[in-house]
């Protein structure tokens, strides 16, 4: 199913992502992937497909509130 339209990019890519540990950070992820790039309506449905992958293959939360 595609999450962001604009870019083309499915749940699936944003779990390989997450699975390849191609980064440890979401906003990185996202970033590379193009996700909310252009109109930025997917970033909601994104971030939640990213804590889901997360939840299954965990990574390190860096730019998150509690981190510094
Ligand atoms: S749907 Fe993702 S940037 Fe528009």
């Amino acid at each position: 199913m595609y999450v962001c339209i604009c870019k083309g990019i499915t749940e699936k890519q944003i779990q390989d992502a997450v699975t390849s540990r191609s980064s440890n950070n979401p906003k990185e992820i996202l970033k590379a992937l193009g996700v909310g790039s252009d109109c930025g309506t997917c970033v909601e449905d994104a971030v939640k497909t990213l804590l889901d992958s997360h939840a299954r293959s965990p990574f390190e939360m860096k730019d998150g509130p509690n981190n510094t």
